[in-house]
């Protein structure tokens, strides 16, 4: 790891700014607002015990949801202390602003092991905006800055790039959290040599999301394997019907060029080879965007890489199943990311979920070292109650994508060099 991390640092008795990503699915039951899943904050707990123990005084930092400078009560952290303070087995303070007099004062009697969680940093608009003056009033209260959300890392924002930076220009330090450093070695180093065969799974709906992974991956696995809508592209590309498939018909041509850079780097790329397909019809419920709610009518098996006219391929069909299951089986390291089909509607589980077994059977049989690459594919993990059965699951959704594509993001670029 070429930057500080938490273990490098001396904090006793230190004002330690700590960036988290609090991020966390919230819904309403009976009434109640709850946390739905809280791996975000669990995973955070050991960077904050070990700060704890040494005794430094802890002002986390966090955003919730996209409030665009407004403060919107249904995002407000308060839930988040009191969870964190369940979790961590010892209490959390909460100020209702991240800036201002009353923090300052907060902060001025904190003791050390003292643990303060600022309200939604994206109450101000010039959190996003990463504005100086703004990253400036954040740093008033921080002596040593330390990044723990590695979901945010991917923006350039005050919290997670602006007060690293005021921070290191008054000569102070600026540390990777043990979530970070981890999410690093696994998503970062792990794959750079990673034991052969490397088989990578992708799937979600576009390709356009995933071309840029796509092509770093190209020139580092063995064996690349789509699923998802984002395959539909793939056929199309090929020739083949694609029916109502979810296609980006502008995107064939990045297709091919994936095809070409694969067979000229020997790389085995498949597309499945059988589908399960539906009739798709417009509801008159609308989803939370306004779009129209889907049905899927006469729900089928295709074993044919052309889709009917009328359908639309919503997953992986039982042939490919079991040949991207054989070619996981033959796996050193697996790398995930995208579920197969449109897992959240159980007629269309299937392929996301035996992917899932194949990849926990070779990991805890053959000792694989399997890496799942955050987001949605991550929810699927869990859905089928495999996440432990993996080696490691990210914690970012964009963050991570970023990362695999191989770019340098700012939240770990704002941090000391070692
Ligand atoms: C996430 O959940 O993806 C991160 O917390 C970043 O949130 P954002 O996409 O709203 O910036
Ligand atoms: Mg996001």
């Amino acid at each position: 790891m070429p930057k500080l991390t938490v273990r490098d640092l001396k904090v006793r008795s230190k004002r330690v700014f700590v960036r988290v990503d609090y991020n966390v699915p919230l819904e309403e039951k009976d009434g109640q607002v709850v946390i739905t899943d809280a791996t975000r904050i669990v995973e955070t707990l050991p960077t904050l015990r070990l700060l704890v123990e040494q005794g430094a005084k802890l002002i986390l930092a966090a955003h919730l949801g996209r409030p665009k400078g407004q403060r919107d009560p249904a995002m407000s952290l308060r839930l988040v202390a009191i969870k964190l303070a369940d979790l961590l087995g010892c209490p959390v303070a909460f100020a209702d602003d991240c800036i201002g007099e009353k923090v300052e004062k907060t902060v001025g009697i904190m003791k050390p092991g003292d643990v303060l969680l600022l309200e939604n940093v994206r109450y101000h608009s010039e959190e996003e905006a990463n504005d100086p003056a703004f990253a400036e009033q954040l740093a008033k209260v921080a002596e040593v800055y330390v990044n723990d959300a590695f979901g945010a890392a991917h923006r350039a924002h005050a919290s997670t790039e602006g007060v690293a930076r005021v921070v290191a220009k008054r000569g102070g330090q600026c540390a990777a959290g043990l979530l970070m450093e981890r999410e690093l070695k696994f998503l970062g180093e792990e794959l750079e040599r990673p034991a052969r065969p490397f088989v990578v799974l992708l799937g979600g709906a576009k390709v356009s999301d995933k071309i840029e992974v796509i092509d770093r991956l190209l020139e580092k696995a063995n064996t690349i394997l789509i699923g998802g809508a984002m395959a539909y592209t793939f056929r199309l590309a090929q020739g083949c019907k694609t029916g109502k498939s979810l296609v980006e018909t502008d995107k064939t041509e990045t297709a091919n060029a994936a095809f070409a850079k694969a067979k000229q780097r020997g790389v085995k790329f498949m597309l499945p080879s059988d589908d399960v397909v539906a009739v798709p019809v417009k509801t008159d419920k609308l989803d939370k965007k306004g779009k129209p709610v889907m049905d899927y009518q006469n729900v089928r098996v295709n074993a044919d890489k052309n889709c009917p006219a009328d359908t639309a391929g919503l997953d992986i069909g039982p042939a490919t199943v079991k040949t991207y299951s054989e070619e996981v089986a033959q796996a050193r390291t697996i790398l995930w990311n995208g579920p197969m089909g449109l897992f959240e509607d159980k007629r269309f589980a299937e392929g996301t979920f035996a992917i899932a077994r194949a990849v926990a059977d070779v990991t805890q049989k053959n000792g694989a070292k399997s890496i799942i690459g955050g987001g949605d594919s991550v929810k699927a993990l869990n859905q089928a109650k495999l996440g432990d059965k993996v080696t490691f699951m990210s914690t970012g959704g964009g963050a991570s994508l970023e990362f695999l594509e191989g770019k340098v993001v700012p939240g770990v670029a704002a941090l000391t060099d070692k």
